[in-house]
């Protein structure tokens, strides 16, 4: 039977990506979505994999979407925690709401999806959690102090996490990835795009596919060394 992987925000975007490449291994994947109905549905037309509804920021709701996957698919021996959402601004005009959104989301969908899932990786004796970060939880941007410190936070939650599943054949790994061309990146002003684009040493965003790769390496058997690490996939942007 081969290993069952759960992609968060897998049906969009760098998750989309990752699903693909994931399926392409052979392993069964299951991708999480938060919201958009229509390209859930028809991603599942298009690729075969099955999609679970769920918010990742919600502690039951990871608990009891894991399970349902674990029942229609099998243990769930991969989590990549990729949802994420960003609600830019400057900290004298970033609501609490703000705040809270991103890091409920993007930092406690680590924590809650690792809560549901690491137990069983244990019990087995093998796992795989990439958990994907960001250049700016690296580097720090303007106008994202919630999102920098939820993307932080992601590379200490998995050094940390990375020292307890060791011994139990689990490897907790980040990437880090650049400006990437996908939804999120779109979203930023244009003006301040180019400024940033100007910054990168390749001279291009980024493809969803180009962090996919990474990703599938951790996910790897031959990866079982790997572990605590982070890999940046920025074009240069950043060199850490
Ligand atoms: N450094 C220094 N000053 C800056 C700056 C920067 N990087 N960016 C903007 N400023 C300055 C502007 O020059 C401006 O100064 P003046 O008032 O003196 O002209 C001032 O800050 C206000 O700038 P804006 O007009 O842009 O202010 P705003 O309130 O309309 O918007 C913002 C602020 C929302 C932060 C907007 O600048 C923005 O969207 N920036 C992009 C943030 C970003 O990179 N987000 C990444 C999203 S993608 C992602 O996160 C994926 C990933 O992992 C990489």
């Amino acid at each position: 039977m081969s290993r069952v992987a759960i992609v968060t925000g897998g049906t969009r975007g760098i998750g989309e990506a990752i699903s693909l490449a994931l399926q392409e291994m052979g392993y069964t994947v299951a991708a999480n979505y938060g919201g958009n109905e229509e390209k859930a549905k028809a991603f599942t037309d298009k690729t075969g994999i099955a999609t679970f509804k769920w918010d990742v920021g919600d502690h039951q709701a990871c608990l009891d979407g894991c399970a349902a996957v674990a029942q229609a698919l099998g243990p769930i021996d991969i989590v990549v925690n990729n949802a994420g959402i960003t609600r830019d601004g400057v900290l004298a005009k970033m609501s609490f709401d703000d705040w809270n959104e991103v890091m409920r989301i993007n930092l406690g969908g680590c924590f809650n999806m690792s809560k549901a899932t690491f137990g069983g990786m244990r019990e087995r004796g093998w796992g795989r959690i990439v958990n994907i970060g960001s250049i700016n939880g690296q580097a720090g941007q303007y106008g994202q102090v919630n999102y920098a410190a939820a993307k932080s936070g992601i590379h200490g939650f998995t050094k940390a996490l990375a020292q307890e599943g060791a011994k139990s054949g689990i490897t907790v790994n980040a990437i880090a990835p650049g400006y990437i061309d996908t939804d999120m990146v779109a979203a930023v002003p244009a003006a301040v795009l180019e400024k940033i684009v100007a910054k990168i040493p390749v001279g291009r965003l980024g493809q969803a596919s180009e962090i996919a790769r990474g990703v599938a390496f951790f996910c790897s058997e031959e990866g079982g060394f790997v572990t605590g690490s982070t890999l940046s996939i920025n074009g240069g942007q950043h060199m850490y």
